[in-house]
């Protein structure tokens, strides 16, 4: 953790190999804290999902003083302006996000973010990082308590472990997020375990005891204390003109750091103001990210093409030399439209410089005219669109042109549109990547949704690497992904300017879709942020025949999402069977089985298969260990309290 070893290599080593002596000769005394327990974990078939039990949030993004300056003023406004606020300056590391979940002072799951609010259970993997504790000092630290920080490949750890690859004619890693990432999403732990990876801890999750921490800066230096990581770069700072040191200091630090940073997140020190300015749809108002600004390398376009988007949207796509920028080679840069092709005068065969942010998509900078070779032809747009040939007219006044066709006869706008589909906040298919979606489509075995839920295995083992696991697994997942939420589900569609969050407040007044599908404009407008222009997009989607037609099919194929009666009071624990053990605290059993039933939830009073989560007070016996031994998500009191107030 330190990079300070009190014994040599080769002491650790005769320690260790003596430990796994003892435990092959005496099994029972293994316990789960053992070093030795860090590899060996069996291989998985997949993932479990994770519910957070506080969203694992992102940021909101700023790259100028004035916007930082800005950001301060909202949070003085938002307490009171008088009040003393103080900050915390930390890299911002670009890593994994993951959760690291102690209690009664042993690691018991690791999760990933995913989309902030349900992860998946990575703990085998994580257990194989030693710079992670697999357990720390019970009597001084809270019975339960979360870890939240980033997990990285340090950048010379990434080298190494490339020279290596490239001598040995394996595969190599293509830049350290990547390299992180990937090492995480493994399977099998023993490949995650050849992995040079470690974590720095950047905030506290869920927590339970009498600790109560004042500030940041506080958490960080018990978080060192415990013998987590933590960056030596934290630093707190008064004022805004501190802040801008801060960021001086790193930039020119930047390139010497051993991992790679996208800018520098800046958060309130104090925990009390932190819960006062509380947080916007998956951002907290006491934190923001400074992106420094990115690096610009110098390519040549090769050729510029016109592609189809999700909603017919036709983009301009620059083709490049393919050049290294911002940690990835790059090959393509988004144009935006005409207009843009326009103010930067760009045409095929240009020198161009190009600037990649982060995991933003590469674009176009500038032009390096003197540099124009001679017979260059000014672009235009294409009279018809690229995919499927319908006549385009460009929109007055508009600097985007569509094309107009229906999607199910544009097999551009029909493969991108299976594409969100599929994604990650939408039906979240897993393994449904985008090269099989085109196969898909080519060979037309999908056309629109509801086609994927009527795929055999036999139109998918046929298919261009995909093998009977595969093909196994996928049909598994897309079983699996029938049952969503109405949210999601709305969200999936793909409605022009529906996104999230309409999503989200769609579903939270309506259930079916036969409600949406009668809603007028006016009756939309009146949920929170829709306007106009959505909700006309809304009733222009659901008075399509083909669309209504589409939906019905994916009902008919068993999509379904739990319905909650009385929508004033959702339920959101529909479809869960939790079990109560052991004496609570501050409400009877009786009171927590009734706020669990009021919410959705079965109570049940033995602990099965069927057991989603199991609440464990204080001397709670059997319960609780079939509910270990059956991998049941055990949640404390104060996880019960939390769960309940949240909701
Ligand atoms: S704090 C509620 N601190 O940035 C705020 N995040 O854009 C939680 N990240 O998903 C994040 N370094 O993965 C925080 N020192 C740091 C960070 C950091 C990297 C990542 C984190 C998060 C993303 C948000």
């Amino acid at each position: 953790v330190l990079d300070d070893p009190e014994i040599s290599d080769r002491q650790f080593d005769l320690l260790f190999d003596e430990l796994l002596e003892i435990e092959k000769q005496y099994p029972a005394l293994i316990n789960p804290e053992s070093p030795s327990q860090r590899v060996g974990a069996p291989p998985l078939s997949q993932f479990e999902k994770v519910q957070h039990l506080i969203p694992m949030l992102s940021l909101e993004k700023s790259t100028t003083e004035k916007e930082l300056s800005d950001w301060i003023d909202r949070c003085l406004n938002r307490l009171n302006s008088k009040t003393r606020l103080s900050f915390v300056c930390e890299p911002k590391i670009d890593g994994v996000a993951v959760s690291l979940s102690y209690r009664e002072g042993v690691l018991q799951r690791a999760s990933t973010r995913g989309d902030g609010e349900t992860g998946e259970d990575i703990t085998n993997n994580v257990k194989t990082l030693k710079s992670i504790p697999l357990y720390i000092d019970r009597e001084n630290s809270p019975p339960s308590f979360e870890v939240r920080g980033e997990i990285y490949m340090e950048r010379s750890k990434f080298t190494a472990f490339n020279n290596i690859a490239k001598k040995a004619g394996d595969k190599q890693l293509v830049n350290p997020r990547n390299a992180a990432a990937g090492s995480l999403r493994q399977l099998n732990s023993e490949v995650t375990a050849k992995r040079p990876l470690t974590m720095f801890c950047y905030s506290l999750g869920a927590l339970e005891g009498d600790w109560k921490p004042k500030e940041h800066k506080e958490v960080m230096d018990q978080f060192s204390t415990w013998g987590f990581r933590t960056n030596p770069l934290i630093k707190t700072a008064d004022d805004l003109g501190e802040i801008m040191d801060y960021l001086e200091k790193i930039a020119s630090l930047r390139s010497e750091l051993d991992y790679e940073i996208d800018g520098v997140v800046i958060k309130v020190n104090e925990l009390l103001h932190q819960q006062t300015l509380g947080e916007m749809t998956r951002r907290p108002r006491w934190a923001i990210a400074y992106k420094y600004p990115s690096e610009e390398v110098s390519s040549e376009i090769v050729d510029i093409t016109f592609q189809v988007g999700r909603t017919g949207a036709i983009t301009p796509v620059a083709h490049l030399k393919p050049t290294f920028v911002g940690g990835v080679t790059v090959s393509n840069a988004t144009l935006h439209n005409m207009d843009e092709i326009d103010r930067l005068d760009v045409r095929t065969g240009d020198f161009v410089l190009i600037q990649r942010a982060g995991d933003v998509i590469p674009k176009v900078v500038s032009v390096l005219h003197t540099k124009r070779p001679s017979g260059t032809k000014k672009v235009n747009l294409p009279s018809q669109c690229p995919s499927c040939g319908f006549v385009l007219d460009a929109l007055e006044g508009e600097a985007v042109v569509r094309c107009g066709n229906n999607h199910l006869s544009c097999p551009a706008q029909m493969k991108e549109g299976l594409k969100h589909f599929v994604s990650r906040l939408a039906m979240d298919i897993d393994g449904l990547g985008e090269k099989l979606i085109e196969q898909l489509v080519d060979q037309q075995l999908v056309k629109m949704p509801s086609d994927f839920f009527e795929l055999s295995f036999e139109d998918l083992v046929s298919l261009e690497r995909m093998g009977k696991k595969s093909s196994e697994n996928l049909l598994d997942s897309i079983s699996k992904s029938k049952t969503t939420s109405f949210a999601r589900l709305i969200y999936s569609l793909g409605i022009r300017e529906v996104g999230e969050a309409t999503a989200k407040a769609l579903a939270l007044k309506y259930s079916t879709i036969r409600e949406l599908a009668s809603l007028t404009i006016e009756e939309l407008e009146l949920l929170p942020d829709i306007g106009p222009i959505v909700a006309s997009h809304i009733v222009v989607y659901f008075s399509d025949q083909t669309n209504l037609e589409i939906l019905d099919r994916l009902i008919g194929s068993g999509v379904n999402w739990p319905v909650t009666l009385d929508k004033e009071s959702p339920k959101p624990l529909e479809g869960e069977t939790w079990v109560l053990t052991g004496a609570l605290e501050n409400m009877t059993r009786q009171d927590a089985k009734e706020a669990l039933q009021k919410l959705g939830a079965k109570v049940a009073s033995s602990v099965s298969n069927k057991t989603t989560k199991l609440v464990a007070g204080s001397s709670s016996g059997s319960k609780l260990s079939k509910a270990q031994s059956l991998g049941v998500q055990v949640l404390s009191e104060k996880e019960l309290e939390l769960v309940l107030s949240k909701i």
